[in-house]
């Protein structure tokens, strides 16, 4: 279940580095393989150089070796940016769940949290 990699991604958060926001944010992607790859988020005082979670398990996974298509699943502690939403279009995540402000648990697709998602011409 993927909604069990939001559970994960709850405990990773803990490590966020956010001491501007201080809101923190944990993501687990899990290979088609089984490997999973935790990320977190990670400020900077140039605030807009921090890194979101999705972005910096996705970077790990990525770094592993893995590639789009090679990433069935994420779970992340909140509703994903509309960067995000982005990377986890062209890495082809099929199961997204998270946690929404309200506690509740959703699982989607990459396509349905981005209609019309930017892919190069041609
Ligand atoms: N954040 C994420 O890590 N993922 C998202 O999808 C939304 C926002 C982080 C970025 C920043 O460190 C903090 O949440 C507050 O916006």
């Amino acid at each position: 279940m993927s909604t069990e990699l939001v559970l994960e991604a709850e405990r990773v958060a803990e490590n966020a580095y956010a001491p501007y926001s201080r809101y923190r944010v944990g993501a687990v992607v899990r290979a088609r393989d089984g490997r999973e790859f935790a990320g977190v988020n990670v400020e900077n005082a140039a605030y807009p150089l921090g890194i979101c979670a999705e972005r910096s398990a996705i970077a790990a996974a990525v770094s592993a070796g893995l590639r789009p298509g090679d990433l069935e699943a994420i779970g992340i502690t909140a509703a994903p940016c509309g960067g995000c939403r982005q990377w986890l279009h062209e890495f082809r995540i099929e199961q997204v769940s998270y946690r929404d402000e309200r506690g509740e648990l959703h699982t989607t697709t990459a396509t349905a949290l981005l209609p019309g998602a930017w892919t190069l011409p041609g």
